[in-house]
């Protein structure tokens, strides 16, 4: 089977030829992988490219993840959280630009307990009725995400980080475990929220065997939200001196999962934009239909350094940029579409023989 064959039957494709696919693509495959995953997000939703409103309100994280600048370990963060009315500030601010989603995430800070964080969820619920509010703040106790649902929210974005278990425990301290990252997700996903997970790619330790188990997870697990991007070593970390992920390999898995999962929400993540020259574009490029600007306040915004040389920029020139590529910024809240690959396949003249 040729690389092309491949991408055309990506979505019944058994691990062992997603491992060739992987392993042997070329430039021009990924061309046409790319071409392929524009087809599908178009059919799924037009020229819309939606933008999300990041308010990181706190840098303090109680964890103590070895890939991350936020670990509670690195004594040289800058910690800082936002009070109530500043996140009320940058929805308002967000709000007058045009954003219909916001997302309040954070290192895992017990400050932000659940009558603090419920108080700011039902506050924005009540003054934005037309907008989604995205969680993004770790791990928390089920009763905790079913107040916080209560309380108003929509989404929570919760990545994986890896769903192969040695994997997992070579990235974080032995009290976080793989099996209590994917408990919380069900749990998530039972109480009614539209779930977000994801990965990094080239993470130390990362092979193509773990890759594929991502891919294997995502097609099970059917997440609303994907969010994929490169590892960047941050210099007060255990993972310093390790290599960065590879922009292009980030790119192709931006483009399988648009495949794989064709109604999707797909970020271009941050990581992307910062690890490649017009990263973000690119990740438009390869199927993503998400950019998530930073609308914290400016005077927090070099201290949330989750890897050094994170790309601040809020939403100056956004815009000019999506239309440039013949895209548009998305209107409302912008939902997940549900929609399965047999219907698209089908529709794109299907090609069902492997
Ligand atoms: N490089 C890239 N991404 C990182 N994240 C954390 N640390 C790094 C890093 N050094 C990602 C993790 C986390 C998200 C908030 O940022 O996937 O879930």
């Amino acid at each position: 089977m040729t690389n092309f064959k491949r991408i055309e039957n990506l979505e019944r494709l058994p691990r062992e030829e997603l491992r060739v696919l992987l392993e042997t693509h070329t430039p021009e495959d990924a061309e046409y992988l790319f071409m392929r995953a524009r087809k599908i997000r178009e059919q799924a939703y037009g020229k819309a490219v939606y933008l999300r409103g990041l308010v990181e309100i706190s840098s303090y994280c109680k964890n103590d993840c070895l890939y991350c600048g936020l670990r509670r370990g690195n004594h040289r963060a800058q910690r800082y959280r936002l009070g109530r009315e500043e996140i009320l500030a940058c929805c308002e601010k967000g709000h007058a630009f045009g954003l219909r989603t916001f997302v309040l995430q954070g290192g895992e800070d017990p400050w932000f307990d659940d009558g603090r964080l419920c108080d700011i969820v039902s506050e924005i619920r009540d003054s934005y009725s037309d907008c989604a509010i995205t969680l993004s703040l770790g791990e928390r106790g089920r009763e905790s995400y079913e107040a916080l649902f209560a309380a108003g929210a929509d989404r929570y974005l919760l990545r994986h980080e890896t769903a192969n278990e040695k994997h997992y425990k070579l990235l974080h301290p032995s009290e976080l475990t793989l099996q209590t990252r994917l408990r919380c997700l069900r749990d998530l996903r039972e109480i009614g929220y539209q779930v977000g997970c994801g990965f990094m790619v080239g993470s130390p330790g990362q092979t193509i065997d773990c890759l594929l188990d991502d891919l294997e997870f995502l097609r099970a697990f059917r997440p609303e939200m994907v969010g994929i991007g490169p590892f960047l070593p941050h210099g007060d970390t255990p993972f310093a001196k390790e290599p960065p992920g590879s922009p292009e390999l980030t790119l192709f898995l931006l483009g399988m999962v648009r495949v794989l999962l064709p109604g999707v929400l797909l970020p271009a993540t941050t990581a992307l934009g910062t690890a490649a020259r017009n990263g973000r574009e690119q990740g438009l490029l390869a199927g993503a239909n998400v950019i998530m600007p930073n609308i914290s306040p400016d005077y927090v915004r070099d201290k949330y350094m989750i890897y050094e040389g994170k790309d601040t920029r809020g939403m100056e020139g956004l815009r000019e940029r999506i239309e440039a590529m013949g895209l548009e910024i998305g209107t409302g809240r912008g939902d997940a579409i549900a929609m399965n690959n047999e219907k698209l396949t089908m529709n794109n003249g299907g090609n069902s023989e492997i």
